[in-house]
This record gives C-alpha cells, structure tokens and sequence, in this order.
C-alpha cells in the first residue's frame, strides 16, 4: 500500500447495511492524528441504523439499492470518483461485489469479519462455531478478493470460547475485538 504523502489522510467510504458500530468506531479512529484515513462517504444498500452516525457526524451518506448490483456498482464508482475516495472499508456491508467492481479498487478495499478466517467463511459464524464446540472463535480484517471472505489477511485475534457461551455473549466478546482490531488492522496496512 502506498505511504502517505505529507499530512494528508486518504479519503476513505464505508461500506455498511447494519448497525453501524464499527462505522463508529472507524469515525472515531478517523479523527485521531494518528489515522491515515479520513471518512469521506457512507454507502449502505438500505436504510440501515448505522446511517445515523452519517447525520451526528455530518458525513455525507449515500443510499443505493442493489436490486441490481451491477447497475449499483455502477453507481458507486462514478461517486466514489466524484470525491475522490481512494480506499473502501467493508463494515457490516451485506451485499457481495463484483469481480470488476473489486478490480477497478485492487488492493484498496478491506473488511472486517467475525471469525478467524479460513475458518467459518460467510454468514452465522457464531453459530455454526457454538454447534461444533469449538474452543475458540475471532475476527479478522483481510483485503476484499472476488471469493467471498478469501483475500489476504491483514491482522486477526482469537477469542475464547468459554462455558456456557451463547451466541450473544461470544457476539459482544466478538464484537468488542473487532474494534479494536480494525484500526490496527488499517495502521497495518499504511504504515
Ligand atoms: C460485524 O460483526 C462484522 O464483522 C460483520 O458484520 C458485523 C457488523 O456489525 N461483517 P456493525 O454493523 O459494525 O455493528
């Protein structure tokens, strides 16, 4: 990844469909000196909660269906031009992007995702890792490559699984993690 030049941090979008609670936590990253990033623009595919954090933080928010993804994509890029937005954050972003898409921003789009990858690709990781007794679970941020929660890690944390684990209890430990973890993860990767 190129270095920053000078002071200036690099425009950056946030990708999400949710709650928005890493949206937040990489708002709040983004205004320490220390961030190489700034949040330039919010992109959701519905009228998720986490726009909210658009409006209190007076971000710029863009809503786009993606009824048909490669007409929203379409869409996105010709914004993300407009501003100049040079890197994508992921953060709870449900929709799957094209292959194109992804390669007209190689290497510059990351996600977080609440496993530790390979293991438990894709939805209800929690779940499926309580069902088999697993010992342990995680998050991880990773580049976006065309095969779903496959691109090259960049930073990942394990996180125990003790007894009497519910999904919500190990989704909190989880979730706790990712905030921490996607912040490294982007200092990570500038620095
Ligand atoms: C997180 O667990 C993230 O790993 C996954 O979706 C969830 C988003 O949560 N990709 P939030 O919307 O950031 O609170």
């Amino acid at each position: 990844m190129e270095k920053l030049i000078g002071h200036k941090k690099i425009k950056t979008a946030v990708f999400i469909s949710g709650r928005g609670s890493n949206l937040k936590n990489l708002i709040k990253f983004s205004k320490t000196k220390k961030s190489p990033i700034v949040i330039d623009l919010i992109i959701s595919n519905k009228k998720a909660l986490g726009l909210k954090y658009a409006n209190r933080y007076k971000i710029q928010k863009k809503i786009i269906s993606f009824k048909r993804n490669r007409i929203a994509e379409k869409k996105i890029l010709i914004i993300l031009n407009k501003r100049n937005i040079k890197f994508i954050c992921l953060a709870g972003f449900m929709k799957i992007l094209t292959k194109n898409f992804i390669e007209k921003f190689k290497g510059k789009i990351i996600n977080i995702h609440p496993s530790y990858l390979p293991q438990y690709k894709g939805l209800n990781t929690s779940v499926r890792a309580l069902r088999n007794n697993e010992k342990f679970s995680g998050c991880t941020v990773h580049h976006v490559s065309a095969k779903l929660d496959s691109g090259k890690i960049i930073l990942q944390k394990k996180i125990k699984i003790t007894k009497n684990e519910t999904e919500v209890s190990l989704d909190r430990k989880i979730i706790k993690e990712e905030h921490k973890l996607y912040p490294k993860a982007i200092l990570k990767i500038f620095n």
